[in-house]
């Protein structure tokens, strides 16, 4: 099962260039897109929804030619966008039962069937005989999970599903993802680190509508293992050490001093610690790489 992404392109009407010839090819599995705001996940997302058309670029899932078929395409996609809006006075059992009668299925035992499996899959069966529309986000988001899988799909996109939502009701979308992965690609967009790093098998970094690096996560550490040091420094310092250094993140500490990621092959300086490298000193090298080309 693979996603093939040809030198995409897509300028929008106000100049903007969203994506900016982008190659990337997916694999069965949780892919991870991440990138800060305004890095173009959405428009690539829409355009893999077949929302909208890019300007240059092919897009193929295994052997659909989706923006020349995108008909086909939609019978095998689940897409849940950054924004959705209101839902009716209705509860999630009804809801569902009406998505289900609108995909075509028709005979009730069926639907009863695929409804209570997909509210058990994204545990939203204890809550189902009430409103969406009083649900908490992270139970909306689950519900958006329950309501695409209605239509069994094989490539599912969901655009920043973790967005606002309290660590624990993270956790219980993230196990839902990781749970109807495993036959499907699931691409799924965030600007959290920590939401790769526990869940991704691959991922890729984006920003500029550009691909700036893929890989698993594992082996993008593993690359800048022993590169990574860290020293505290006074506030008055950081300046300096900006200028001089690869300077990744900087913390406050309590007692006011602050705690710098610098990016070395070599020993910075005799003051400084080897660290543990972790996915977001992979993340932020690759955007000031970006900022300098
Ligand atoms: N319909 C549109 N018309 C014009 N410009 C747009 C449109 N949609 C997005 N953009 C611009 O294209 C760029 C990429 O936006 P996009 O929404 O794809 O980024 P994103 O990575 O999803 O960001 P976020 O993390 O904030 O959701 C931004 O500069 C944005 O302002
Ligand atoms: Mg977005």
């Amino acid at each position: 099962m693979t996603l093939r992404i040809n030198k995409l392109s897509k300028t929008y009407p106000n100049g903007v260039k969203a994506l900016d010839n982008l190659t990337l090819e997916i694999q069965k599995g949780m892919f991870g897109l991440l990138g800060p705001n305004g890095a173009g996940k959405s428009s690539l997302m829409r355009t893999l929804a077949t929302l909208q058309n890019p300007d240059e670029g092919t897009i193929y899932f295994e052997d659909i030619d989706v923006l020349n078929n995108p008909m086909t395409l939609r019978k095998t996609l689940g897409y849940l966008p950054q924004d959705f809006g209101v839902y009716p006075k209705m509860s999630a059992m009804d809801l569902l039962d009406y998505l289900a009668t609108l995909k075509g299925i028709t005979s009730r035992k069926d639907r009863n069937n695929l409804i209570q499996q997909v509210l058990e899959i994204t545990n939203l069966y204890g809550v189902r005989k009430q409103f969406v529309d009083n649900y908490s986000g992270g139970m909306k988001q689950r519900f958006g999970i329950a309501q695409l899988l209605l239509n069994n799909p094989k490539l599912i996109i969901v655009d920043e599903p973790t967005a606002g939502l309290d660590p624990a009701e993270r956790n219980r979308f993230l196990n839902v993802l990781r749970e109807i992965a495993s036959s499907n690609i699931i691409i799924f967009s965030t600007h959290i680190v920590d939401d790769i790093k526990d869940l991704c098998n691959d991922m890729a970094i984006m920003n500029g509508g550009k691909i700036l690096k893929k890989s698993k996560p594992s082996e993008a550490t593993k690359e800048i293992e022993n590169k990574i040091w860290i020293h505290n420094c006074s506030r008055e310092k950081l300046e300096e050490m900006e200028q001089l250094h690869i300077v990744l993140s900087s913390k406050y500490n309590e007692d006011n001093s602050i705690n710098i990621r610098v990016y070395a092959n070599e020993q910075p300086a005799e003051y400084f610690i080897k660290a543990t490298a972790n996915l977001e000193d992979v993340y932020f090298i690759a955007l000031k790489n970006h900022h300098q080309a």
